[in-house]
């Protein structure tokens, strides 16, 4: 980090996957009016954040980070927004209640709508095009007008954002996420399921430990904790003009926090120790991830914890594996040991989706189930063999009865993938094959 770090120190560093936008002024137009808008999350959220992610580096808690690859501006709706939030509460009462460590949830929403992309262009139609690079900044209508990056766009990915975490914290502060709720949360699709009947299972064992209590004079009017979740916001931090827009000093403390989400984390593709993302994000206050990937080193990995976390605060930093099922042992141990032996507080999560990502027969990127499961399941067998704690899963999913990946209890294959392949970006799991990931973690955390 620069010594006199600014939220626009950044521009001093290479930039990578910044879009062309082609109007220089209509850019800063759009920048300036929102860096007048008013803060998304204030800094006192991100602290807790801080707080509950301490904990998990601490061994006493789990992460749950998961949502779309990248949201839409036009699935849009409050149905929407609810499903993804109850899928993840869903999740998360699996979790809890199988393995008995609290659960920090942490969706990839209210801001996820930038991605990076291995190329600059693509080939559609025998026309090179503009490769699509999230809402916030062009159209995934593979026309010359609809890939143009618009700056117009980052204010909308903004007032979206407002929007979607307007309602989320509606529902989880005012009674859908209460804990004599957790039927309701099981949708149709997912219910008629054999991973939905088992979780109409633990939902019974829950009903009747709320009974039990309530007997005992304890419940959801006298313990607001039975009645209301924390739920935090994530993206990838990747548009710095917008982040540094929105990036805001805290009258309490006189620090930097980028109010754009809770938490942001920087992509396997930015992640250059010089780079402008690490020195962005080494500024700011709020709690950060990093994704990691196969080729990083030890000593790389050193550099980023030292870089990005140099104070050493339990919390500030999740180092977010995404190594591919048949590599995450080889790669991951070395890389758990060096950030033990140098005393480093790192929040170990597994993103068991980015590394096993390929393209089947009829040309959709998929990944399968079978794959993202061994790789938890390498996960959490590094951990165990160097003493470390595995401290969270970050998934890209939708409650959505979609067939984007396949695999599963029951059984999506190649021929299903067109039947409802919906993302914007990158493949997710259904509600169904959600849940079944949930309970096959609770059984390896119950370990
Ligand atoms: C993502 O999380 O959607 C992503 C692009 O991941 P990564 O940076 O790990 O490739
Ligand atoms: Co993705």
């Amino acid at each position: 980090m620069t010594e006199t770090w600014a939220p626009s120190s950044w521009r001093d560093r290479p930039a990578v996957q910044q879009p062309s936008w082609p109007d220089d002024a209509a850019l800063e137009a759009a920048l300036k009016q929102l860096s007048t808008l008013p803060p998304l999350v204030f800094a006192g959220e991100a602290r807790n954040l801080t707080t509950a992610l301490g904990q998990v580096a601490d061994g006493k808690a789990f992460l749950l980070q998961a949502g779309d690859c990248a949201e839409s501006f036009d699935a849009f709706t409050a149905d929407g927004i609810r499903d993804r939030l109850q899928i993840i509460l869903q999740m998360a009462i699996v979790l809890s209640y199988s393995a008995g460590v609290p659960i920090v949830k942490v969706g990839r929403i209210a801001g996820q709508f930038a991605k990076p992309r291995s190329a600059d262009t693509e080939l559609v139609g025998g026309v090179e095009l503009p490769s699509f690079r999230g809402h916030m900044v062009n159209d995934i209508l593979p026309t010359a007008a609809g890939r143009t990056p618009n700056p117009e766009r980052l204010l909308q990915a903004y007032h979206q954002s407002a929007s979607t975490l307007n309602l989320l914290r509606a529902f989880v502060k005012g009674g859908f996420a209460d804990l004599s709720r957790v039927h309701e949360w099981n949708q149709q699709f997912v219910s008629s399921s054999r991973e939905g009947q088992r979780y109409e299972r633990l939902a019974d064992e829950i009903d009747r430990a709320l009974r039990f209590m309530r007997a005992c004079g304890i419940d959801s009017e006298t313990q607001p904790n039975l009645h209301e979740v924390d739920f935090f916001t994530s993206h990838e931090a990747l548009i710095l003009g917008y982040e540094e827009a929105l990036t805001r000093q805290d009258s309490l403390t006189g620090d930097w926090y980028d109010c754009s989400a809770h938490m942001l984390w920087i992509g396997e593709r930015t992640r250059h120790p010089g780079g402008a993302h690490v020195e962005f994000l080494a500024g700011v206050g709020n709690p950060i991830g990093c994704k990691i990937g196969p080729t990083i080193t030890p000593d790389e990995v050193l550099e980023l914890c030292q870089t990005l976390n140099p104070h050493r605060q339990p919390g500030r930093l999740t180092l977010i594996a995404r190594m591919g099922a048949d590599a995450v042992e080889d790669r991951l141990r070395p890389l758990l040991a060096a950030g033990r032996d140098a005393g480093h507080p790192v929040v170990w999560a597994c993103d068991p989706m980015h590394g096993n990502t390929y393209t089947a027969e009829g040309g959709r990127k998929t990944r399968h189930v079978d794959a993202v499961l061994r790789e938890i399941s390498g996960f959490f067998a590094s951990h165990r063999a160097e003493g470390t704690w595995p401290g969270g899963v970050h998934i890209e999913l939708t409650s959505d009865d979609v067939t984007e990946c396949l695999g599963g209890v029951e059984e999506i294959f190649d021929a299903d993938l067109d039947t409802r392949y919906e993302t914007m970006c990158d493949p997710r799991l259904n509600g169904r094959q959600s849940l079944d990931l949930a309970f096959q973690v609770a059984e390896l955390l119950k370990r």
